[in-house]
Formats: C-alpha cells, sequence, structure tokens
C-alpha cells in the first residue's frame, strides 16, 4: 500500500479497519495476536484468536477459559500488550493497554451461544489449563457432556488500548507512527523507525 501521502489519522483508521477485517477472516494474519501479560513481574505471551474490536472504544477482546493461569496474570496486573504481524504488507502493530475479564454481560452469552459445539470443548475439560498431568493429555470433557457446560468458564479477554505503534517494513525506507489514545483524543506522531 502507498501510505506516503496518509496523515495520522487516516491511517489510524485504517489500521481500524484492517483489525476489524481481521476478526471476522481467519485468512487474514492479525485474526491471531500475541497476547502479553505480566507475571511475578516477568513478562508471558501466548497467541490468541482475535474474536472482536471497537475503534470508537479503542478496545479488542479474545475468548479465553477463566481457568487458566494468564487469567490469575490480568487479576493482579491488568498491564499488558497485544502484537500483531502481517507478512503480505509487512505491517506490525503493537499496543499497550489494560486487560479485563468479562464473563457475565449480555456480549459474552451472546458470544457464549454462537461457538460452535466444537469451540465449546476447550472449555468442558475437566482440568484447569496448565495444571500438571501424569500423562500426555488433551483434556476434552466426555462424549455425552451437556452442551451448555462449559459457560462458567468461558470469557471475553477485553483490551483496552492506551498506546498504538505501527511499523512498515518497506525496501525504499520504513515508516512508523504511534497514537496515544487518551480519555478525549487520540494523538498521533509520526517516528522515526
Ligand atoms: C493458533 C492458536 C490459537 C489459540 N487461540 C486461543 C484462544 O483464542 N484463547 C485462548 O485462551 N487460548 C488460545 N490458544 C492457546 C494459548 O496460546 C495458550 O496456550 C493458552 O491460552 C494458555 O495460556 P496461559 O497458560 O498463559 O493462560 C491458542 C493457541 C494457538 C497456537
Amino acid at each position: 500500500m502507498n501510505t506516503d501521502s496518509l496523515n495520522l489519522s487516516d491511517l489510524y483508521q485504517l489500521i481500524w479497519k484492517k483489525i476489524e477485517k481481521a476478526v471476522v477472516s481467519r485468512h487474514e494474519a492479525w485474526h491471531l495476536v500475541t497476547v502479553g501479560t505480566v507475571r511475578e513481574n516477568e513478562p508471558e505471551i501466548r497467541t490468541l484468536v482475535l474474536r472482536g474490536a471497537s475503534a470508537k472504544q479503542g478496545s479488542l477482546w479474545m475468548h479465553t477459559d477463566m481457568r487458566s493461569p494468564k487469567c490469575r496474570d490480568i487479576e493482579k496486573a491488568p498491564q499488558g500488550s497485544l502484537l500483531f504481524y502481517d507478512p503480505n504488507d509487512r505491517w506490525q502493530l503493537r499496543m499497550k493497554g489494560v486487560f479485563s475479564l468479562d464473563s457475565k454481560s449480555d456480549l459474552s452469552e451472546s458470544a457464549w451461544n454462537k461457538t460452535t459445539a466444537s469451540a465449546r470443548r476447550c472449555y468442558q475439560g475437566p482440568a484447569a489449563p496448565g495444571t500438571p498431568s501424569e500423562e500426555i493429555a488433551t483434556n476434552l470433557p466426555s462424549e455425552n457432556v451437556e452442551p451448555s457446560f462449559g459457560r462458567e468458564n468461558f470469557s471475553r479477554l477485553i483490551f483496552t488500548v492506551s498506546k498504538m505503534d505501527w511499523l512498515f517494513l518497506r525496501a525504499e525506507g520504513h515508516q512508523r507512527a504511534q497514537w496515544e489514545l487518551l480519555s478525549k483524543e487520540v494523538r498521533g506522531t509520526w517516528l522515526n523507525p
């Protein structure tokens, strides 16, 4: 993409459009996001599927199992980061912000209702994710599990963005920009890459 004539505001909107596209298309590289939390003062990263985004609210969300260790991280230290990279357009996006869990809202309920039976199996295993097992394990539920079982383990993992950093890798010279999402405005600046 030719970004040379874009201003910071247009670019900011384009980035959110790309995020929104990645929510609905699993073929988009940004459909998978690297999620960083803080665990006992050390960084922890893992891959999650991007499930939703709101440019207006400056937030993105994923789905997770409430029993997983990352949820304990967030309860103790909500600060974290997200990382996206798309090798097709060579856009990297780094975000700083805070995480919160939403397991009870109507949005969470409707997200659970939209999950397929196969996706639900991730939330229906008897053991909490990350707990030790005496042998190699899949932690799948029994075949006759109730379809509604596992709802109590399901949560939206919401990330509210405070800072966004865009990097475009180009042979003719890289480009970089950053935005701070303040309560009343979004303040952008170009950076030397
Ligand atoms: C391609 C891919 C997609 C994944 N999607 C999710 C997801 O949407 N939600 C999730 O909780 N874990 C997902 N995982 C598993 C996480 O990376 C991680 O292993 C798990 O959530 C446990 O993380 P924790 O121990 O830090 O809590 C995915 C893993 C891969 C490789």
